[in-house]
């Protein structure tokens, strides 16, 4: 029998003015999948955690991604996978990206590796399209290949990693659940010239700081006239969350993809510390049950290990 075990990083889509096209996975949280190669064509999912997920396959990220996987693949194969979810459905750091990514780099490793990075994700991207109905790639494409990833295109696939100097991540997860398909149905479909300058000038601005190590212009840059604007009315207290981070040090952040979690980039982990206290000053005032978290960014992307 052969077997793998996969763990599935969560990922911060968007970056804050890269909607759909920017994103980077982190090392903490993440999910865990044991995957078996079976001789039957088909795919088998057990849930081992207790979020009620649908266990059909087509009604399934893991299911979706790795059905479309195989409708590629000529032998009688299929999988079983178990499935651990850590990475809160409906959290805004890539849940079902984390699964469906995890579930294709766990299944081509089972294959002997016969598909390609590029293949993975077009694949998991029938998974993100079960959850959010968008094939969006702003989460996967991270978890697969590790690090800041830009998705300069989502259909003739185009993925460019970008180099990234160390950075803290400060998440503040609010438990309550923002489905990222609501949270695209009030985002508008025109925007003015105006805003799409400041946009991707800050796209511009942010990948530029990033490759220049220039930690200011990073900052600077975490703007987004587009999405927060529509999508902070889901979130409690968001602009309190940011102008207390702010004060804390952090470089700048915004809403994590769709949100509800709020992400904030520090230069170092003690600032990142100071900004997790800013964080749980507001939401203590505010009783709304919360998690955060303090991480970095996950170069590697999801890694497998056999035992
Ligand atoms: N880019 C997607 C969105 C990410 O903002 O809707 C969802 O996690």
């Amino acid at each position: 029998m052969k077997k793998v075990i996969v763990h599935s990083p969560a990922s911060v889509a968007n970056i804050v003015c890269g909607f759909d096209i920017m994103g980077f996975s982190i090392e903490d949280p993440y999910d865990k999948l044991v995957m078996t190669l079976t001789d039957k064509k088909g795919v088998t999912i057990i849930n081992k955690d207790n979020y009620g997920l649908p266990e059909e396959p087509s009604a399934n990220v893991i299911g979706s991604a790795l059905l479309a996987m195989l409708a590629e693949v000529k032998e009688d194969v299929g999988f079983l996978v178990e499935s651990t979810k850590v990475i809160k459905p409906g959290s805004g750091i890539g849940s079902s990206a984390a699964s469906a990514a995890g579930a294709v780099v766990g299944a081509n490793h089972l294959l002997k590796n016969c598909f390609s990075k590029k293949d993975l994700v077009r694949f998991a991207m029938s998974g993100e399209e079960v959850a959010s109905g968008a094939r969006h790639a702003d989460n996967i494409a991270p978890c697969i290949y590790g690090g800041v990833t830009l998705i300069r295109s989502c259909g003739e696939l185009d993925i460019v990693s970008i180099p990234a100097p160390e950075l803290f991540i400060t998440i503040l997860h609010p438990q309550i659940e923002v489905k990222t398909s609501e949270a695209r149905k009030v985002l508008k479909s025109d925007i003015t010239l105006k805003d799409a300058t400041k946009q991707w000038a800050n796209v511009a601005g942010l990948v530029a700081g990033f490759l220049q190590n220039d930690y200011d212009l990073i900052g600077r840059s975490l703007e987004d006239v587009v999405a927060e604007p529509a999508r902070s009315i889901f979130i409690p207290a968001f602009y309190e969350v940011k102008e207390a981070c702010m004060k804390a040090g952090a470089l700048g952040g915004g809403i994590s993809g769709s949100g509800p979690s709020v992400f904030m980039f520090s230069k170092d982990q003690p600032t990142a510390e100071n900004v997790r206290w800013a964080m749980q000053e507001v939401y203590r005032k505010k009783n709304i049950e919360f998690n955060i978290y303090v991480t970095t960014i996950n170069k590697q992307g999801i890694r497998l290990s056999e035992n």
